[in-house]
């Protein structure tokens, strides 16, 4: 086992305030996002794409480690070089997405399983000869009538655990992310009850299968209503919840909780993120920090819109996101930042 590494790469990627870039959207989920803006879904444009991501000129200020996409990094920069070098030169720790997606779980309607785990160690050696250096699996839950199930949560939290356990033996830390669906109209409360048995599941999981706390990360959902709820909490009663549901379920020893942003706007998931920040820091286990998809690249995508023209204000809008979810890390975001 390479505990020592695991740890030392852990602790570097919740130091100093900064946060995680989800950057590894499937094919599926990426065209959708550029279906929507009208920009043809090749591969050469998310290529285009995410070379604006990582070409941006200070992420690094704000970025520890990008999650990649297996097809980014069998991809070049325009100048040659690969993904992974291009991060590793700024500083940027370069990490990879390796679930295999989600399916519908055979005799569980509504609900989903992850799926990836066949020859995950194979490939889990392959990426740590490439210079990966953490992974991330996605299992997903839905919360609807009569769901989730004991059994879509008990399945989705054996499998992160084995994810997690490969991903250890091959020296990537893993990011274990169970994420709890904004989508319906629950309620925050609902969403706490179900969260905290997922935490809870996950965590036995990890235990019975041997999974080093020191040496991981978990990226949950926050505590949040539904989209469609008609009651909406406000950023404090978010913040509470969300931080109550964790300090009940998370053990001391894992070093960080980076949060995914799950389809919140990006100012509100820096607003939540930085209030959790302004009324806990320093008195939580571990570090409260970001690992948004979404909350950091919407604003850049929509002004990239497919075109190498508005580059230099995408990748201002994107270092701008960053920068304010690394406020939100010390509890200095404000919704001012938003106005500069
Ligand atoms: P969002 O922040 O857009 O939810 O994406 C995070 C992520 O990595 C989902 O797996």
């Amino acid at each position: 086992m390479h505990l020592q590494e695991l740890i030392n790469t852990t602790k570097l990627l919740v130091a100093d305030n900064k946060g995680l870039l989800a950057m590894d959207e499937s094919y599926p989920t990426c065209n959708k996002r550029f279906a929507k803006l009208g920009i043809p879904q090749t591969a050469e444009l998310r290529r285009d794409y995410r070379e604006m991501i990582v070409t941006t000129a200070g992420l690094n200020e704000s970025i520890s480690g990008a999650i990649l996409f297996n097809e980014t990094i069998h991809q070049q920069l325009k100048d040659g070089s690969s993904f992974i070098k291009v991060l590793n030169n700024k500083g940027i720790i370069p990490g990879i997405k390796v679930d295999g997606g989600t399916v519908a779980m055979a005799g569980h309607p509504g609900e989903k399983i992850t799926e990836g785990l066949d020859n995950l160690r194979y490939r889990l050696e392959e990426y740590a000869k490439m210079g990966l250096r953490f992974a991330k699996w996605r299992a997903v839950i839905t919360i609807g009538k009569g769901i989730p199930t004991q059994a879509c949560i008990q399945a989705n939290a054996h499998a992160l655990a084995r994810y997690a356990a490969l991903c250890q033996e091959a020296g990537l830390v893993p990011i274990v992310e169970p994420e709890v669906l904004m989508d319906g109209d629950h309620t925050m409360e609902r969403c706490f009850e179900v969260t905290e048995q997922v935490l809870h599941t996950v965590f036995n999981q990890l235990y019975k299968q041997g999974v080093m706390l020191e040496g991981m990360i978990l990226k949950p959902n926050m505590i949040v209503p539904g989209l469609a709820c008609k009651k909406q909490e406000s950023i404090d009663e978010v913040a509470n919840a969300t931080v109550k549901c964790l300090l009940r379920t998370v053990p001391a020893a894992v070093p960080g909780i980076a949060f995914l942003s799950g389809g919140q706007s990006p100012e509100l998931a820096s607003a939540r993120l930085n209030t959790m920040n302004v009324r806990f820091k320093n008195k939580l286990p571990w570090e409260l920090s970001f690992s948004f998809g979404r909350a950091i690249q919407e604003p850049a995508l929509d002004i990239w819109h497919g075109k190498e023209k508005n580059i230099p204000a995408a990748q201002k809008a994107l270092y701008h996101r960053a920068v304010c979810n690394r406020a939100a890390r010390q509890g200095e975001y404000n919704i001012e930042m938003e106005r500069k």
